[in-house]
């Protein structure tokens, strides 16, 4: 009996296809975004904005050097990291508490895998 791989492919690399390429996916129960980097590098990070728990994309396409939410602009780089938000009171504080979550995940034999 061959042994069963557990590990679940989440898209095929063809589809994120340069820095800024964006695909939501659920993966164990929760939305996530799968991105391309400026590093080339495959990532996921959460599809919830943490300002108000808004998805940040909801079709696949290509974000440009931002991930940006659509609701009020809250901006996020590639990694997740937070960039900019702003809200009636200013920049927020403590920015790097908004930082998106993120799991990792591997790409090999044209594919990506959750790890
Ligand atoms: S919900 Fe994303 S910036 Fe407000």
């Amino acid at each position: 009996m061959d042994a069963i791989d557990p590990t679940p492919m989440l898209a095929p690399s063809s589809q994120l296809r340069g820095p800024g390429s964006v695909v939501p996916i659920i993966h164990d129960g929760e939305h996530w975004l799968l991105v391309r980097g400026d590093d080339g590098v495959a990532r996921m990070v959460i599809n919830r904005c943490p300002h108000r728990q808004m998805p940040l994309a909801e079709e696949p396409c290509s974000m440009g050097a931002e991930l940006r939410c659509p609701w009020h602009f809250w901006t996020f780089e590639l990694d997740g990291s937070l960039r900019e938000a702003v809200t009636i009171d200013g920049p927020v504080a403590h920015p790097d508490r908004y930082a998106l979550a993120t799991r990792e995940v591997a790409e090999h034999n044209g594919a990506i895998w959750a790890v």
